[in-house]
């Protein structure tokens, strides 16, 4: 079991990189001005904005939850969590998920926490056994104001404890308290009921946005919008 960690504290506000533009309305300016295409022809928004920067250690305690970041101890973890056929069906995330997988998963979101362009988060009781996964996968900004996707993954032997409702509400509120999003949001296919099921508990609404379309695995997946408006 890896060893628990310390408690560390994100900064209390959002950052960007070039200039602060918190509190103000901003056009899309970054390489796809406009959002980028989709297999479909339409656009959605551009994602991992270079000059949004997300805290780069944040650890959150609540609900019940400690949510961390990742760490090598977690490798040999990962595969037990992420190498499952609904994790494959309803996510980008490699499958099959083997420990190679699970090395490159764990550099690549610390790369991403380093750089402020994701938060992906741990899910654990007491900040050590992790069970699965919450995270800050990409930012729109623009009038009126920073919209943040977030996402989730739990374990299958973890499911059904309300480990993603409470992990998703502990993130969904600091990223309306503490990084001053306006909205969060949640991309969700229409079948995948256990996601639904987690959005609709954790305060969350279904939009009348116009649904994404994604690639996915051979199949052309069309994500329908939820979002819960900060306070
Ligand atoms: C979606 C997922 C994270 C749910 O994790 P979980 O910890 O078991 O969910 P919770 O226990 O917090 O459930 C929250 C709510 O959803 C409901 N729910 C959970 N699984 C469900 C299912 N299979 N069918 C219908 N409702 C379900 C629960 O009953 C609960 O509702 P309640 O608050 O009214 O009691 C998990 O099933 C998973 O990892 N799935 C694969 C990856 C995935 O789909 N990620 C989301 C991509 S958009």
């Amino acid at each position: 079991m890896p060893p628990a960690r310390g408690n560390q504290t994100a900064p209390a506000r959002i950052l960007f990189r070039d200039r602060d533009l918190r509190n103000r309305c901003v056009l899309p300016t970054a390489h796809a001005p406009g959002g980028r295409a989709v297999p479909d022809g339409r656009t959605e928004p551009v994602t991992d904005r270079p000059e949004f920067v997300f805290p780069a250690t944040v650890s959150l305690t609540g609900q019940g939850l400690r949510l961390r970041q990742w760490t090598e101890a977690d490798v040999p973890e990962l595969p037990g969590l992420f190498d499952d056929g609904e994790v494959a069906h309803w996510t980008p995330l490699a499958s099959p998920f083997g420990p190679d997988d699970a090395r490159e998963y764990v550099t690549r979101a610390n790369e991403r926490a380093a750089d402020g362009t994701r938060i992906q988060l741990a899910i654990t009781t007491d900040g050590s056994w992790p069970l699965g996964e919450v995270g800050a996968f990409g930012v729109h900004t623009g009038p009126p104001g920073v919209s943040i996707e977030l996402g989730y993954v739990v374990g299958r032997a973890h499911r059904g404890h309300r480990l993603a409702v409470r992990a998703l509400t502990l993130l969904t509120e600091y990223a309306h308290e503490e990084l001053g999003a306006y909205r969060t949001v949640l991309n969700i296919e229409r079948d995948n009921a256990a996601s639904n099921g987690v959005a609709r508990s954790a305060g969350y609404q279904l939009t009348r946005d116009q649904p994404l379309t994604r690639e996915h695995r051979g199949r052309l997946a069309e994500l329908r919008i939820w979002q819960r408006l900060a306070a």
